[in-house]
């Protein structure tokens, strides 16, 4: 009896599997879903060839959503107002999209396909975004695994961005890697310099993109990204400042305390960086200089596994362990963390504790 119901299970399942797999196939070489329309908040139409992804559709007509997985359906970020065409939500969506926002027709744009006609609801500010044209003018070597990006503007020539804001470069087909792929990165040079925009990359193993820039990417190459993204940008208040960064997450808070010292802020602030070895620090020398533009701006580089190679005299351990010395009024302070998931999840925790409130917290996930 019991052998019989696995069977019949085992049997519906392999069919289900096979009729899905047949779908698939058949969308992909049969389907033709002609000419579509994408209303957008109610006022702009645009007419689109279906068949492809909203998030691609939208970049072929020069609306840029953020993607900081390239349409791998695993950052989140192109999440997007659907109210009408979108199709019912695909279990690959769900981990990103809470009850609530399902009740107010959120979806990843990365993974609605356009079959139908659509309506969305994007931010003004979206239509901001541009897509670029660069020329590697420079590659460095910061350390043993991360590389510094000089991109001089082509087209459009300059950019307007705020500090601690990143960029979608998008590399180029290499070796084995047959597709161009779209990764978020912050930029790490000041605002100020509108017509060069910087970048740290730092290598990822087996990583596309980042495996393409150490590797392959050579002087003098053209380039595109598109930008510039998100809400990691300093608030404009009198409150003290801690920043907090890791590995390549120094590059947006670089572009923060570049654009401060050019504008000769008078907040109170602490920079915690945080490296493996001594060989994991760079531009030390350029941030202990920048102590002293400010009046009151302490840099702390610190290392959590220092070895008798480093002779390492400066301080070891955590950011957290350094927040009662340095965090003198907790309620009067905002944080700016950038780094690992991984860091800045614990480092959250340490600033609640320590007094920090939850509002005051600001941070990128290089997830
Ligand atoms: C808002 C934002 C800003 C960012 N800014 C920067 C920046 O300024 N500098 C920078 O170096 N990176 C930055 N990143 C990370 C970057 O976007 C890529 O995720 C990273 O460079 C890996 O890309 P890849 O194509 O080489 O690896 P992929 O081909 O995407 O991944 C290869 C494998 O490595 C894993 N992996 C992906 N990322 C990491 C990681 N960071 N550490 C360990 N394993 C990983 C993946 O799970 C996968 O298994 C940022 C990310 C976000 C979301
Ligand atoms: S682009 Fe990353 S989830 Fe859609």
């Amino acid at each position: 009896m019991l052998f019989g119901i696995i069977n019949t299970v085992l049997i519906v399942s392999a069919i289900s599997g096979i009729l899905a797999f047949l779908l698939v196939i058949a969308d992909l070489v049969f389907a033709n879903y002609g000419e579509c329309k994408i209303t957008i908040n109610d006022k702009k139409e645009v007419k689109v060839e279906g068949g492809d992804s909203l998030l691609s559709t939208l970049n072929e007509n020069k609306i840029f959503l953020a993607s900081a997985c390239g349409g791998r359906g695993s950052c989140g970020f192109c999440r997007c107002k659907v109210t009408a065409g979108a199709g019912p939500i695909l279990p690959t969506e769900k981990p990103f999209l809470s009850p609530q926002d399902i009740k107010d027709d959120f979806r990843l744009a990365c993974q609605v396909k356009v079959k139908e006609d659509i309506k969305i609801e994007i931010p003004e500010d979206i239509f901001n975004i541009k897509k670029f044209k660069a020329k590697v003018s420079q590659i460095k070597d910061l350390t043993h695994d991360i590389k510094e990006l000089h991109l001089q503007l082509l087209e459009p020539q300059e950019i307007d961005f705020k500090a601690g804001q990143y960029v979608q470069l998008q590399s180029n087909k290499y070796a084995k890697i047959k597709k161009s792929v779209s990764r978020a990165y912050s930029i790490s040079s000041s605002p100020d310099k509108n017509k060069e925009i910087e970048l740290i990359i730092r290598k990822v193993p087996d990583g596309i993109c980042t495996t393409w820039v150490h590797e392959y990417l050579q002087e003098g190459e053209e380039v595109n990204f598109t930008g510039p993204f998100g809400d990691f940008y300093i608030r404009d208040s009198k409150a003290d400042m801690i920043f907090i960064a890791g590995g390549s997450g120094k590059a947006p808070i670089k572009s923060m305390i570049e654009y401060l010292s050019k504008h000769k802020t008078e907040r109170r602030m602490v920079y915690i960086f945080g490296a493996r070895a001594r060989k994991d620090l760079y531009y030390t020398e350029h941030f202990q200089n920048l102590e002293k533009q400010f009046p009151d701006f302490t840099y702390l580089p610190i290392l959590s596994r220092p070895t008798a190679q480093c002779n390492w005299n400066g301080k070891c351990g955590y950011a957290p362990n350094y927040f009662d010395e340095f965090i003198k009024d907790p309620k009067n302070t905002e944080a700016y963390l950038c780094g690992s998931p991984g860091m800045i999840d614990a480092v959250e925790k340490g600033l609640k504790k320590k007094g920090v409130s939850s509002e005051n917290i600001y941070y990128d996930k290089f997830a």
